[in-house]
């Protein structure tokens, strides 16, 4: 490899390194000013995973980290707070301080399958699967 090879190389890949740890932070300062759901709205995702990236994943991360930014979104992954399906429920219907709540745009089979993938994923294997009629009784 010449020189100006060599250095475009490694110039391509600091700035892909950068590239790795910049947009996390950009996200979730995004996702407090932008997060506005329109009147009306419904989501369309029908799986837990689709739910989890439409709905969750620009606060608590795709990988359900968290992120401090702007403000503070608390890691849903190695979280004990998560292992209480009802609370997680309740979150996800009527949202929590500045957590939106999704209970007018998402119906019972959607919260159920986004709260069951939150309690299955990120290192989480919460037994005791939500159904939606349990979603229904805490609306
Ligand atoms: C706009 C950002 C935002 C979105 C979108 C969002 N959350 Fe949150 N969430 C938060 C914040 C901020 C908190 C902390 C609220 C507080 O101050 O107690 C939180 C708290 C929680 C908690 C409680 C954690 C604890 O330790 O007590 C759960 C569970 C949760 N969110 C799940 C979800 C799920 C599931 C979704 C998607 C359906 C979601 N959140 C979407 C911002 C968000």
């Amino acid at each position: 490899m010449d020189r100006p090879k060599l250095i475009l190389g490694v110039m391509l890949i600091a700035l892909s390194m950068g590239a790795a740890t910049i947009p996390a932070q950009a996200v979730a300062q995004d996702a407090t000013r932008t997060f506005t759901i329109s009147p009306g709205y419904r989501f369309t995702e029908k799986s837990g995973e689709a739910l989890y990236n439409a709905s969750c994943a620009g606060c608590h991360m795709p990988d359900g980290k968290g992120a401090q930014g702007a403000g503070h979104f608390p890691a849903l992954a190695d979280n004990p707070a998560v292992e209480a399906a009802p609370y997680v429920i309740i979150n996800v219907l009527h949202g929590r301080k500045s957590m939106p709540s999704f209970g007018d745009e998402m119906d019972d089979d959607q919260v159920a399958a986004v709260v069951n993938y939150t309690r299955t994923h990120f290192g989480n294997r919460f037994s005791g699967g939500v159904t939606p009629s349990q979603v229904r009784s805490l609306r």
